[in-house]
């Protein structure tokens, strides 16, 4: 057992840095279900104007945002298309078809990365009494599951060319936009603009408590608010909440290139003696991929191991484990994770 605690579950584990919740403190506040929360409004008006839409609604969870997007284009018995490792088909409990009895079917794609041909092969536009017709497509980017993978502009350029003359809507799961418009230096608006709804969390890499934000047009706007409040999502002074998210928007964008980094420096790091286990050129934001059982390891094994030796991952399936980068993470607790991860390794490799 160690003392030392290094925590790559998720970016979603960051505490509120102190001037955050000063700012938190200070706020000032309305009833948000009244729309009189200046804050929220505030918070509203600027991620909307950045990522090029008319309107914007604050949002408990990321889930939130993303099944609220999906309800306003997909009714019950309709159908949304995503990758198969998207969150909002892998992990939110099956929102959409609890709640709005939409149906879904998914396409395989390697590192979450996205091939247009794919939903296009899969989309059924009209398919009349006899099949689900599809009515929306999600698009994750930066790609979680998929271990940070940043969607290229070209190719959802291309899925949207095709698919708005059908009247399919997409909607873009920006939980992690932040970290791709960091990578490319492509502004957000111009990711926003392919989609008729994005989400995008507050409370990942961004490093604030709680909260997300869906944009679109004012009309599905004016819809979804409807609809969060049906879910149980309207919230009274939430301004407290928000004031996190528009210090976070001030002060925590442009560092999350720190994140990249040390996640580059991990991986360079671990595959200059594993290569098999680890890719760095698939390496592109703040998350890894490790694939333990190529060092001969169960990934449920690895992550209890490592929880000992003071370091935490996740699982993502029985044989490799995903390790995020964030705010609460430095370079010191970086070269303690390759340094642990890689003694991991190579204690297999002398036993095999
Ligand atoms: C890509 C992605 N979208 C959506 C979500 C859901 O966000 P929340 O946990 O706030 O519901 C997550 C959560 O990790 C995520 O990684």
């Amino acid at each position: 057992m160690t003392d030392r605690i290094v925590d790559l579950r998720s970016d979603t584990i960051t505490k509120p840095v102190v001037a955050m919740r000063m700012a938190m403190a200070s706020a000032e506040v309305g009833d948000d279900v009244y729309g009189e929360d200046p804050t929220v409004l505030a918070l509203e008006d600027r991620i909307a104007d950045l990522l090029g839409h008319e309107s914007g609604l604050f949002t408990p969870s990321g889930s939130m945002a993303n099944q609220l997007g999906v309800r306003l284009h997909v009714g019950p018995g309709q159908e949304v298309i995503a990758d198969e490792l998207a969150n909002v088909l892998r992990a939110e409990m099956g929102a959409a078809a609890v709640f709005s009895g939409i149906s879904s079917r998914s396409w395989r794609a390697p590192r979450g990365l996205l091939d247009p041909a794919d939903p296009l092969r899969l989309m059924q536009p009209d398919a009349g009494p006899y099949q689900v017709s599809t009515k929306a497509i999600v698009v994750e980017n930066t790609h979680n599951f998929g271990g940070g993978t940043v969607q290229p502009l070209e190719a959802i350029r291309t899925l949207r060319a095709a698919t708005q003359p059908l009247g399919i809507a997409m909607h873009l799961d920006g939980a992690r936009l932040w970290n791709a418009h960091v990578a490319t230096g492509i502004e957000l608006a111009q990711y926003g603009q392919q989609f008729d709804t994005v989400s995008v969390c507050l409370s990942k890499g961004l490093g604030a408590p709680v909260g997300s934000v869906l944009v679109g047009s004012r009309e599905h706007i004016a819809e979804a608010r409807v609809w969060r409040k049906r879910y149980g999502g309207g919230m009274r002074q939430a301004g407290i909440l928000a004031a996190g998210g528009l210090w976070a928007l001030d002060h925590h964008i442009e560092r999350l290139a720190d994140d990249h980094g040390r996640a580059r420096t991990f991986s360079e790091a671990v595959a200059s003696r594993f290569p098999g286990v680890i890719d760095p050129a698939h390496v592109e934001t703040n998350i890894v991929i490790a694939d333990v059982g190529q060092a001969g390891w169960a990934a449920a094994d690895f992550v209890s191991v490592a929880e000992k030796r003071g370091l935490r991952i996740y699982a993502v399936n029985a044989h490799a484990v995903r390790l995020v980068w964030h705010l609460d993470v430095d370079d010191a607790d970086t070269s303690y994770a390759s340094d642990l991860v890689t003694a991991m390794f190579a204690e297999t490799a002398q036993g095999s």
